[in-house]
Order: structure tokens, then sequence, then C-alpha cells
């Protein structure tokens, strides 16, 4: 890009969700000008306070309508695409947001002649047994495909203040008496902080990453589904069951979850517990890491417990705190 951030626009579809946040406070302190593409815009005003007055913009924009799509992409020199959803509901299906509706960012970044950054996930596979992940993968090669410049990046699970994660996790052990590991919560993960995958979507706007590339963002750890848990409980010190359970019987659970107003589980997320979600050893000798981008990754010990203790019985008055001062 050879104009300044501050004379450059950037429009950042799904803005307003986790990952959204902390992309946009790194782009506000870098000095863009950025534009938050979303379905409710007035669900994005928590993210004002982050930039200058005039500095961050909402519009509406659904990624299932190619028309509000171009509308909120035109005259920006830098596309984002960080939409995504973790179940199905109504019209939000995976296929007409991962993938046709990535399609349709990416054709309108290409009108545009604006550089893409396409976010997409670890596991992207069209051979998965995964409606997501297949998704996921759809959305990256149509993305490709409509904008063969663009940068793909695919994160492990996030960690970070509003992370579904591990809050969800932390959340469940208070009010249940046992945490259930799907297929003996083997399923290896690399949780990744948020503020580093920003950091790595900054890098790969400014060209600092090589385009047409599919970067693979991990954390330093690499840990089982198991050690989360065993992690979560220690950090928010309560003491619960893990009890193994085979994947037929969580997709038997899964099942019923799966209708709750926000599902804790859905019978496609137990598919997507089959593999590792870790990043490859192909992509760490390729150079399509984030070390490959000169960030060094925080680890989640020195993040997670910071947000997860309003959890513990005493909350920040819990007796490890007062004893570690
Ligand atoms: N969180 C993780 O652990 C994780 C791990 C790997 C990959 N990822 C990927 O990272 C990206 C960001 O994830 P996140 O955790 O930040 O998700 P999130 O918090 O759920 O945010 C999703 C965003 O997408 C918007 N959105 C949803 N449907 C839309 C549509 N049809 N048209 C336009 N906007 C729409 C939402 O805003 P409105 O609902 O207001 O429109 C929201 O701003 C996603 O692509 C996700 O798949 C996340």
């Amino acid at each position: 890009m050879t104009a300044t951030p501050f004379e450059s626009l950037v429009t950042i579809f799904g803005g307003s969700g986790f990952l959204g946040r902390h992309a946009v406070r790194a782009l506000a302190k870098r000095g863009y000008r950025i534009r938050v593409a979303v379905r409710r815009p007035e669900l994005a005003n928590h993210l004002q306070p982050l930039g200058q007055v005039g500095q961050i913009h909402a519009v509406q924009a659904n990624l299932r309508d190619a028309a509000s799509v171009e509308a909120a992409a035109r005259d920006a020199d830098v596309v984002i695409n960080l939409v995504g959803i973790l179940f199905e509901r109504g019209r939000q299906r995976f296929d007409a947001v991962h993938a046709f509706g990535a399609e349709a960012v990416a054709l309108a970044a290409s009108a545009f002649g604006a550089r893409l950054i396409h976010v997409s996930a670890i596991g992207a596979d069209e051979r998965s047994s995964s409606l997501y992940a297949r998704s996921k993968a759809k959305g990256e090669r149509l993305a490709l495909a409509a904008s063969p410049s663009a940068v793909v990046v695919r994160p492990s699970i996030l960690f970070g203040p509003e992370d579904d994660f591990f809050n969800r996790f932390a959340s469940m052990a208070c009010f249940s008496p046992a945490v259930p590991l799907i297929g003996g919560g083997h399923t290896r993960f690399q949780p990744v902080f948020a503020g580093d995958v920003a950091a790595a979507i900054v890098c790969a706007m400014e060209g600092r990453a090589r385009a047409g590339e599919v970067y693979e963002l991990g954390g330093p750890e690499v840990k089982s589904f198991k050690e989360l848990m065993q992690f979560v409980l220690a950090t928010i010190e309560r003491r619960r069951l893990l009890i193994p359970i085979p994947f037929a019987l969580g997709k038997l659970q899964a099942s019923v979850l799966q209708w709750m107003p926000k599902p804790l589980l859905t019978p496609d997320q137990v598919e997507l517990l089959r593999s590792d979600n870790v990043v490859s050893e192909q992509a760490g000798r390729e150079g399509r890491t984030l070390a490959a981008l000169g960030i060094d990754p925080l680890a989640m010990e020195s993040v997670v417990p910071s947000y997860l203790w309003r959890f513990r019985k005493a909350g920040q008055f819990s007796r490890q705190m007062t004893e570690d001062r």
C-alpha cells in the first residue's frame, strides 16, 4: 500500500465480533480510517472508544446480500473479512455465510482494487465430516479465485477477554458437577491470543505476508482438550469431574443441546473434535505462521487468568490471588 494509514480506508466485515474488536483496535492505533460492515451497526457502538472521533464508522451489510457487500467495500483500500458463524440458524447457513458470502466479499474487493485479508479457521478442509470445516475451505477457495492476491489467515481457537471457548467452559463448570471430554479429550488445540491474530492481519494488509498464501496461526503451546479443561478448572479454582465420553455419546448429547438459543454444543462441532486443531508442520516449514510474520505469540497462561477470575467463588478476592500479593 503506498498511501499512509491516515489516507487509507479499511472495510472490515464482521468488525463488531470478538476478533473484530481486536482488529479494529490495532487498525485504529495505526491511524487507519475504518468502516465496520455488519448486519446490525447499532450493535457496533462499543468500537467507538477504540479510535478518534470520526475514525470508526459502522455501516449495514449482510454477506448474504451482494449489493450491500459491494456498497460497504466501495472505495476501500483494504477489505478484511472476519465473518463467521458457529452454528446454523434460519438463513444463516454455513455455505451461505462462509462460502458464498466470502466470495461476495472477494468479488467486491477485487472490483474496487482493494487488498483482501480473509479469515478462515484451522481445520478448513473440503473433505472434512464437519459442514463448518467444509464451508470454510470452500470460502478460502472461492475468495482466492475471485481475489488471487488475497492473504488467508486460519487461526486455531482464539483467547481473549470476550472469547467463546474459555468463558464458555468456565461458566459451564460453575453450575455443572462434571465436564464431558468428548472422544476422551484427546483433540489437540493451539490457542492463540486474538490480539496476535489482529497483529497478523495488520502485517498482511501492510504487505508483509505473501499474497495468495494461507497462513496458519497458533499460540506457543499445543494442549489437549483435557489439558485445557484442567487449566480452566485450576484457574477458576474449582474441582469438577472430567468424564471421558465416546464421540457417539457426545453426538447424542449435541443433538439435544443444538436447539438451545445459543447452543453449548452441536453435532457438527463434535465432528470438528475428531481432528486436531494445530498449525501444520508444512505451514511451519513454508513460513506461513506467526513466527514468519515476526510475531511472538502470547501464552494463554499470561492472559486467560486476567479475565477468568470472575468465575472463582470469591472472584478477584480469591485466596490464591491474595496469597500472590
Ligand atoms: N473465535 C474463535 O475461536 C475462532 C477460531 C478460528 C477461526 N475463527 C474465525 O475468525 C472470524 C471471527 O470470529 P469471531 O470469534 O470474532 O466471531 P464473532 O464474534 O461471532 O463475530 C462474527 C461477526 O460476523 C458478523 N456477521 C455474522 N453473520 C453475518 C452476515 N451474514 N453478514 C455480515 N456480518 C455477519 C457479526 O455481526 P452481526 O451479527 O451484527 O452481523 C459479527 O460481527 C470468523 O471467521 C471465525 O470463523 C474464530
